[in-house]
């Protein structure tokens, strides 16, 4: 049975609430305008028709220009105090993890990326994995995605990854060609096409994906000291994934299959759970390794950088009202707590202006007022004032209300002390530039990530891949086939095969202009063929 008519049955119709317009007015007639006449012409001056239509008028705000389409659900996030057996506050000071048992209250949002705010939820696509933790502290949001790595590596390409991936500006349809002419330009996308194209690219379900924050971020202790880390969520219900099939059938008949099962299985008691694991490695360059740290086209090995759990979240409630705690909810990579901090990784400094800027514009510039955003757990004193839609004034407890500067001899607020010891991570220096990473090593995971598939799955990402390469022009396969190649023999042989383009015809390509090959590399392009 549908969810409305779940609710309770309705009071007898003398204690059902009165209707009235937001003046606070009853409304006598719903259901005729004022006119002169029984046939009209109607009035102007009719103010419970113009309120009623004229908010009608304004009753969406801008969907999200990635992520339109999205579940929201609310819950906690239950802390071990440990990373794996030590005691974490040795690599952290950030308080909804020190303590055994400690639950922290969150705002969760899993979401597909690239498609509209009613598109369908079975399509291949990233999912997103945005969680806000209210601490004491003030609030935490982990933005991360379901597969572990992106597309680039620098914020600056952002809007033209997002540009080949959405519709066409002249034919509004999604474009393949568009998609493989932009990734063949862009070698640091192997390895998120092998996880895309494979069947983890459409999830089966939100509660049956994992998450990952993808970029790099520090952690801080009490002495100051910084370590490199890397978020992982797994979920106990396993990883489920849909092959295209499969994602066919169910888009025939339900666009929103996964929001429905994750609000059912709320509903229903059924509370969804993840894991959260932490991959450490020391806060420095580590030449030891082939890729750099800071790169979110890499994941880190497990085997060297074993991943330790600290928590697990609990999913307990839906939303009750989609506006105000969905399409409202704004999420941030610069929404950090005391103890946890960012890396240096280029596109998480790009996401932390991004995230906020966009919500000054899609919410408003008061978006930090809505009670979905608002820190629950900690007090809020600002001296911010004014501004479209301004609720309420961040008054501290005792604070003059006449002053809202700092800093003042009247009561007004004042600075923090700073918690304990300034970081010691490392010391920064270098010359203003642009310039890519000397590491880049775009092939590599991208080889091994296919080399540990299943057969089933290295089927399904050759289909993919051939079907949908074989939409591009003839110089854009021959470069995609020349990049799996390089990436992996007998993934650019099969599509190749499929593609029917051979060795011979791409293996004296030169590298693009914007790669600069490893000796490695350089040696692998050599024996191509
Ligand atoms: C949403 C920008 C990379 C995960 C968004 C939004 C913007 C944005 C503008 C819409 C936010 C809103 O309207 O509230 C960027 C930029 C990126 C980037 C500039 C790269 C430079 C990433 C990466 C991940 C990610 C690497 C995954 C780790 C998400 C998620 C959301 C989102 C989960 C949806 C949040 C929600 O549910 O409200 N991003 N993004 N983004 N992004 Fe990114």
């Amino acid at each position: 049975m549908s969810d409305v008519a779940n609710e309770p049955p309705a009071p007898s119709e003398e204690d059902r609430p009165v209707l009235t317009n937001r003046q606070g007015h009853p409304v006598y007639d719903n259901q005729n305008s004022r006119t002169v006449g029984d046939r009209g012409p109607a009035t102007l001056e009719n103010y419970q028709f113009l309120e009623k239509i004229s908010h009608f008028d304004r009753e969406r705000i801008p969907e999200r220009v990635v992520h339109a389409r999205g579940a929201v659900a609310f819950g906690h996030f239950e802390a071990t105090g440990k990373w794996g057996d030590e005691p974490i506050e040795k690599y952290t000071r950030a308080k909804l993890f020190n303590t055994p048992g400690k639950k922290t209250d969150l705002a969760i949002r899993l979401s597909s990326v690239i498609g509209g705010r009613d598109s369908s939820e079975a399509a291949r696509d990233p999912r997103g994995f945005a969680v806000k933790f209210y601490t004491e502290d003030g609030n935490w949001d982990l933005v991360g995605n379901n597969l572990a790595v992106f597309f680039i590596r620098d914020a600056i390409k952002f809007p033209d990854v997002i540009h080949s991936l959405k519709p066409d500006p002249v034919t509004f349809r999604q474009e393949p060609a568009r998609i493989f002419d932009f990734m063949s330009q862009t070698p640091e996308s192997m390895h998120m096409l092998v996880n895309l194209f494979s069947p983890r690219g459409i999830p089966a379900n939100y509660r049956t994906m994992q998450g990952f924050g993808v970029n790099t971020y520090k952690w801080v202790n009490a002495d100051g000291e910084t370590v490199l880390v890397k978020y992982h969520w797994l979920p106990r219900a396993g990883v489920k994934s849909l092959t295209e099939e499969d994602a066919a059938n169910i888009q025939a008949t339900d666009l929103g299959h996964a929001s429905k099962d994750l609000y059912e299985a709320i509903e229903s008691g059924d509370y969804p759970q993840w894991d959260l694991y932490v991959q450490m490695m020391s806060d420095d360059d580590h030449p030891e390794l082939d890729f750099d740290p800071l790169d979110d086209t890499k994941v880190w090995p497990e085997n060297e950088f074993e991943p330790k759990l600290v928590g697990t979240m609990t999913l307990t409630a839906n939303v009750t009202d989609h506006h105000n705690q969905n399409e409202q909810i704004a999420f941030g990579t610069g929404v950090l707590v005391d103890g946890l901090d960012f890396s240096d990784d280029k596109m998480l400094v790009g996401r932390t202006f991004s995230y906020s800027d966009t919500q000054r514009y899609r919410v408003g510039p008061n978006y930090l007022q809505l009670p979905v955003n608002s820190p629950k757990n900690a007090r809020v004193s600002t001296n911010q004032r004014g501004g479209q839609m301004s609720y309420g004034v961040d008054l501290g407890e005792g604070q003059n209300p006449h002053v809202n500067y700092e800093p003042s001899t009247m009561g007004g607020l004042r600075e923090a002390e700073y918690p304990t010891k300034d970081e010691q991570g490392p010391v920064i220096s270098g010359r203003l530039t642009r310039a890519r990473i000397p590491r880049t090593n775009d092939y590599t995971q991208a080889g091994q990530r296919y080399q540990l598939m299943e057969q089933w799955e290295k089927d399904d990402l050759v289909r993919n891949f051939v079907t949908l390469i074989g939409e591009a022009t003839e110089q854009v396969q021959q470069r995609m086939v020349w990049h799996l190649l390089m990436a992996d023999d007998e993934l650019g042989l099969r599509v190749g095969e499929g593609l029917g383009i051979t060795v011979d015809e791409v293996k004296d390509l030169p590298p693009l202009q914007s790669q600069t090959l490893s000796d490695d590399e350089l040696q692998r392009l050599a024996n191509l063929g």
